[in-house]
């Protein structure tokens, strides 16, 4: 029996991750260590509460003496580190949470997996750490690609990664990491664009596309991410990096949320409103995945269109969801992002 720590399990992919993982390695025992921010939430695995296998510790990974106390008694076989700040926008109106749970939170856990022989430590990143791919450029983000972060997030997220890796290299802690492109799914918080797009249009709210909306995402579905993350936890070799992407190149923002429009019988001119762009908006991501399907024989399976409608029916299944996660302090967040009268 092997004791898996994941780290921000009660966030979106998190939450995803621990589901399938549950339910596919019944040898196995999860242990999930989240400080419930705004983004961490328990409803997420409710149908877990009762699981011999299943264990939630709330604390933040920021705090040395009790990420140090956790891991001396949890003596973990694995770490998947999922917890951090992830919204982009967020990291532009304030970077410093950003810098302290993505950077110093990593070395932390790190230093703890260090100390008890950890076998695996997993490290979840983000295609963003490669910049953009601008207008007009014919290419995609691979392992190879510099380093290039535009926003605060990605900064922050390269420092991590980067943080990973020198321990690897330094004090030769067992570390793999993945690079995967924006990810789409049930639980994922309503601010970024696919859920914010689906539950405003349910509210009889516009949906605000930043610019023209012809950036563009490599969207993957949440259970190809964690069957990734199965692969390189099975197969992976230590010390190397994978990216993980979807299978929606060149599909633009506006297009992503016609088709949701579409698939709500919502008429995109009436209840689309074009807003200020984001700062340093990133064009373009677009993943090329042939190393880990060369290597470890995973590729995503769920195509986009598909699971974009079986996610559009699950915030509508899952309302009282969806208006709990969006009452409160979402109502703060929100005007500041996009002004009082939206
Ligand atoms: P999320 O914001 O939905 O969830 C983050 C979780 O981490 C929450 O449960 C939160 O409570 C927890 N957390 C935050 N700060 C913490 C702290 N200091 N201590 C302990 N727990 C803390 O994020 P997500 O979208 O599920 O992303 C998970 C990971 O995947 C992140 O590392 C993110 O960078 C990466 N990623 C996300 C995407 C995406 O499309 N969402 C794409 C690529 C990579
Ligand atoms: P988001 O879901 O925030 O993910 P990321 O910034 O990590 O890619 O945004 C996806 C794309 O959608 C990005 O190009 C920004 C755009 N977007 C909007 O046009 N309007 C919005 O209200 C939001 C949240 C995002």
């Amino acid at each position: 029996m092997a004791k898996i720590l994941v780290t921000g399990g009660a966030g979106f992919i998190g939450s995803n991750f621990i589901h399938y993982f549950h339910q596919n390695h019944p040898e196995d025992i999860i242990y999930n260590l989240d400080a419930l921010t705004y983004a961490g939430n328990l409803e997420n695995l409710k149908d877990l509460e009762n699981s011999d296998r299943y264990k939630f510790f709330h604390g933040d990974i920021t705090d040395v003496a009790l990420v140090n106390d956790l891991f001396e008694r949890g003596e973990f076989e694995t770490v998947v580190h999922f917890a951090a700040e992830s919204h982009v926008d967020r990291s532009i109106l304030d970077p410093s949470t950003f810098i302290k749970t993505n950077v110093l939170g990593t070395q932390v856990l790190l230093n703890a997996a260090l100390k008890t022989g950890v076998k695996r430590f997993h490290h979840i990143s983000t295609d963003e750490v490669f910049g953009a791919i601008e207008q007009g450029e014919d290419r995609k983000f691979n392992e190879n690609t510099n380093y290039a972060p535009n926003s605060p997030y990605a900064a922050s997220k390269a420092g991590s990664d980067h943080l990973v890796r020198a321990y690897g290299k330094t004090y030769n802690l067992e570390y793999t990491i993945s690079n995967c492109s924006n990810n789409f799914g049930p639980y994922m918080f309503p601010e970024k664009l696919i859920p914010l797009a689906i539950t405003n249009l349910l509210e009889g709210k516009k949906v605000p596309i930043y610019g023209k909306g012809d950036q563009s995402r490599d969207w993957l579905y949440v259970e190809d991410h964690a069957r990734a993350i199965e692969a390189i936890l099975e197969k992976g070799k230590s010390g190397e990096t994978y990216c993980v992407g979807g299978m929606t190149e060149e599909i633009t923002n506006l297009e992503v949320v016609k088709l949701i429009c579409g698939l709500l019988g919502k008429n995109p001119e009436q209840n689309i409103e074009f807003v200020t762009d984001r700062l340093g908006h990133d064009f373009k991501y677009v993943v090329d995945w042939s190393k880990i399907k060369n290597e470890l024989g995973f590729e995503p399976k769920y195509s986009f269109n598909e699971w974009l409608e079986k996610t559009v029916e699950w915030y509508k299944n899952n309302q009282s969801w969806w208006q709990n996660v969006k009452n409160g302090s979402y109502q703060e967040y929100y005007k500041q992002q996009y002004g009082p009268k939206k």
